[in-house]
């Protein structure tokens, strides 16, 4: 496995690559949610490239970046165990130097959900996801569900600028339990990772109620912010359901439905979601 910490030397060496990449980028602190997408990629691909960086950018005043987990010496040899083929490892500065002047922003679908708790999250997101793509140049990348918009923002991005990239989803993969894996899920303390469970719990419940014929989006909502208040250390910043494709939020739902929502629990923000319909 080659570990690449200059951008410089990454373009390089993809020069020299043939047959296909497959590329997950990641921000390390890997899980078994990071690791089904290498797999993934790993099977699919002649070529597997895995990126470790914890991006600034999209991080918002007061948000966890210097919190944020890490731990490389793991990460590089859980990626070895897997077979990952070059592990791509660059620096902040190398990334966004002093002189750094360039932004790639999706309008429209970013203004919702995370993106109107989180402003310049997705600019961000987007802005990093593209120069990771200039530099890697994959046949296909690999993204979770577990971030849903983040998902079909960056796949809008794909379609509106005619990049050269197959973006791939992989279904969220999920402890014992039913907790969505995440980096930030060793911030939970035992009694807030029972707690926790109370995001998996509600879209469940959700899922029933829709499957028994409820359809009005309101009296769902309603009934699974009752059942997180209940849960005397979460804190509901956002719960939605709308368009599956627009992110849009429906009042009545007749089509594929994304219910997602953010809560805290504890100091901890944790993000869950779940198409329906
Ligand atoms: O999902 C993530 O871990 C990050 O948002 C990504 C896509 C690696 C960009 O920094």
């Amino acid at each position: 496995m080659q570990v690449i910490n200059s951008v410089k030397e990454m373009k390089q060496v993809r020069q020299k690559l043939t047959g296909t990449v497959g590329f997950v980028p990641t921000m390390g602190f890997l899980h078994e949610g990071h690791l089904t997408l290498v797999r993934r990629a790993k099977r699919k691909n002649d070529v597997a490239v895995v990126s470790i960086f914890v991006n600034p950018t999209q991080f918002g005043p007061g948000e966890d970046l210097q919190q944020y987990p890490r731990d490389t010496e793991r990460d590089l040899a859980l990626l070895e165990k897997e077979g990952v083929d070059i592990v791509f490892m660059p620096t902040p500065n190398d990334m966004y130097p002093d002189s750094y002047n360039t932004w790639v922003e999706t309008s429209g679908i970013t203004k919702r959900l995370e993106g109107k708790k989180r402003p310049g999250h997705f600019r961000g997101v987007t802005t990093i996801v593209n120069k990771l793509l200039n530099i890697v140049l994959p046949h296909k990348a690999y993204f979770g569900q577990k971030d849903a918009q983040q998902l079909r923002v960056i796949q809008k991005m794909v379609a509106d600028l005619n990049m050269h990239v197959r973006i791939v989803t992989v279904t969220t993969v999920r402890e014992k339990d039913g907790l969505a894996m995440s980096s930030r899920n060793i911030y939970l303390n035992d009694e807030e990772r029972k707690a926790a469970l109370v995001l998996y719990k509600v879209l469940s419940v959700a899922e029933e109620l829709y499957m028994r014929g409820e359809h009005d989006a309101a009296r769902i909502k309603v009934k699974m912010t009752g059942l997180i208040n209940k849960e005397s250390l979460a804190k509901i910043d956002y719960i939605s359901i709308a368009n599956s494709d627009t992110l849009e939020e429906l009042t009545y739902i007749d089509h594929p439905a994304l219910i997602s929502m953010a809560v805290k629990i504890g100091t901890t923000r944790l993000i869950d979601n779940r198409t329906i319909g």
